[in-house]
């Protein structure tokens, strides 16, 4: 496993829509291992393949309380078949948007058709954190990002703080 840089906005590849993965195959089992290590190390809860520069339709995600053992999810070509009516406000983050938060309403409860690691079709219905963390992935992977549901006037100054941010830390 090896840690993979992790690409912040504004970056035109975040933008980009993934590609179906054709094969489960040892590169991918790779890709999501590293995936998995570098959003430990990031201390986030999911991360999809787009942000550490892959544009292939994998995400990862472990939403474990503090207290709890790791609970690590790898999804290949996950989709969403289910949307719940109800829907709820939730505060987002993103590894691409570091120290940037904002609430975010979507459906409450989804459930997501993906192929695991041995590249077995599953299904997983999911509510609370995980039904949110599962659909700000899957979103990546369509070039959506949490900023994208904000008004133009919050997405501007989130954008301008994170390339002042940047100059900064280039400067440095
Ligand atoms: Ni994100």
């Amino acid at each position: 496993m090896a840690l993979r840089p992790i690409i912040t906005a504004p970056d035109k590849r975040l933008k980009a829509r993934s590609a179906p993965v054709e094969a489960v195959d040892d590169e991918v089992r790779t890709l999501l291992d590293d995936m998995l290590e570098s959003m430990y190390a990031a201390e986030g809860i999911g991360l999809a393949a787009i942000q550490v520069g892959v544009a292939k339709r994998c995400i990862v995600t472990d939403v474990h309380p503090p207290d709890e053992p790791h609970a690590p999810l790898k999804l290949v070509n996950p989709e969403i078949v289910w949307r719940s009516d109800e829907r709820v406000s939730h505060e987002e983050g993103c590894l691409s948007f570091p120290d940037h938060y904002a609430e975010v309403e979507r459906p409450a409860s989804v459930t997501v058709a993906y192929q695991d690691e041995t590249g077995a079709a599953r299904e997983v219905t999911a509510v609370g954190t995980l039904a949110v963390c599962l659909q700000h992935e899957i979103d990546h992977l369509e070039g959506v990002l949490f900023v994208d549901y904000l008004s133009l006037v919050k997405r501007s100054i989130i954008l301008r703080k994170l390339t002042k941010a940047r100059r900064a830390a280039a400067g440095a």
